[in-house]
């Protein structure tokens, strides 16, 4: 069993990744729904908060099923950061993050994100006002370094920890990567042997399958999983990658049935939460998603994408379901 404070979770626990414009609760449920051990909303600003910015309160929507779940914040000031923590605690999620890792421009510019990747005196100090401030416990997530010149993720992990971080999560790129090249686990895999660190250090970046999660497991041995880009409109990759850890074998892909069930609960659930029209609009970039590789469905998303009307919408979703009742999806 991984700790965290009162957090218990399972062995080798996957994570869905917080993401900006992705993981709201409607994303959430659905990968809650398909294994996810623990969530993370996406990223809040703290001067937002502060502000009470409209966008960012939002953000800090949080429902009893989705626990384990966690609230991040990023900013570059300390009191900004210890305030902002101190709203956080007051929707009792089970833990705040801390994100050290956003390469935007919009964010390092200000000293945030993982522009303190290259000031680890700031983000220790950071660090130290949000433990400060709150009850709940404050964990990171950040990248190995500023460029491949400077990764200091050896002695971040340390400070960190140090100062009260009760979990670490690592995306294994630097900044100046961006999301490009590839992400080198051995470093993340270096401080997860340290004999210094007790607290629990979960790997990020690039798994996109059941067969490159475990051989990441084996090779690497950290505490656990972090998945982002893999499971957009691909919720199902959660209880995929348990299963192959588990037993060896595949689980079945998703139908086209469950596809257009994720789908429509997906929409049902964004207009629930967001209001029917940014409900409607804010899902149609998803549709590729859930309907990736399968044929002819240009046409059908078309459709999807250019209707106004919630009941128009569910009338579609049937006929899809029902132009593709006899299709087979393959193994990939
Ligand atoms: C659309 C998008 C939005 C993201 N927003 C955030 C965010 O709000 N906070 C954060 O820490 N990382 C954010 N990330 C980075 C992811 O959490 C993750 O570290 C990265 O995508 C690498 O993991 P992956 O290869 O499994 O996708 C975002 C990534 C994407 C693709």
């Amino acid at each position: 069993m991984i700790k965290i404070g009162k957090i218990e979770l399972p062995n080798h626990p996957l994570l869905l990744a917080p993401m900006e414009d992705v993981s709201d609760p409607p994303f959430r449920r659905l990968c809650k729904m398909h294994g996810a051990d623990m969530m993370y909303s996406e990223f809040i600003s703290s001067e937002g908060l502060i502000r009470d910015a409209m966008k960012s309160k939002m953000k800090l929507d949080i429902f009893d099923y989705e626990r384990p779940v966690g609230i991040q914040i990023f900013g570059g000031d300390e009191e900004a950061m210890a305030l902002s923590a101190k709203i956080v605690e007051a929707v009792q999620p089970d833990l705040v993050d801390i994100n050290f890792g956003c390469p935007v421009k919009k964010v390092v510019c200000k000293g945030a994100g993982a522009g303190v990747l290259k000031d680890i005196d700031l983000m220790v100090r950071l660090t130290k006002a949000v433990v400060n401030s709150t009850h709940l416990p404050v964990t990171v997530k950040t990248r190995l370094g500023w460029d491949d010149e400077s990764i200091n993720i050896d002695e971040v992990a340390e400070r960190l920890q140090d100062v009260g971080v009760q979990a670490l999560t690592v995306h294994a790129r630097t900044r100046a990567q961006m999301y490009k090249g590839h992400s080198d686990w051995t470093h993340i895999e270096r401080i997860h042997k340290n004999p210094r660190l007790s607290i629990p250090i979960f790997g990020n970046g690039d798994i996109d399958s059941p067969q490159k999660a475990k051989e990441y497991k084996e090779r690497f041995g950290l505490d656990g999983m972090m998945i982002g880009r893999a499971a957009i409109g691909y919720p199902w990759i959660f209880n995929e990658i348990k299963h192959y850890l588990a037993t060896g074998e595949f689980l079945a892909p998703p139908t086209m049935a469950d596809r257009l069930e994720a789908a429509k609960n997906h929409l049902i659930w964004s207009m629930e939460w967001k209001g029917e029209r940014l409900g409607i609009v804010e899902m149609r970039r998803h549709y590729t998603n859930y309907f990736k590789g399968i044929h002819g469905f240009k046409a059908h998303r078309q459709r999807l994408v250019t209707e106004d009307d919630p009941l128009n919408l569910m009338r579609i979703f049937d006929e899809i379901e029902d132009f593709y009742k006899d299709y087979v999806i393959e193994q990939l």
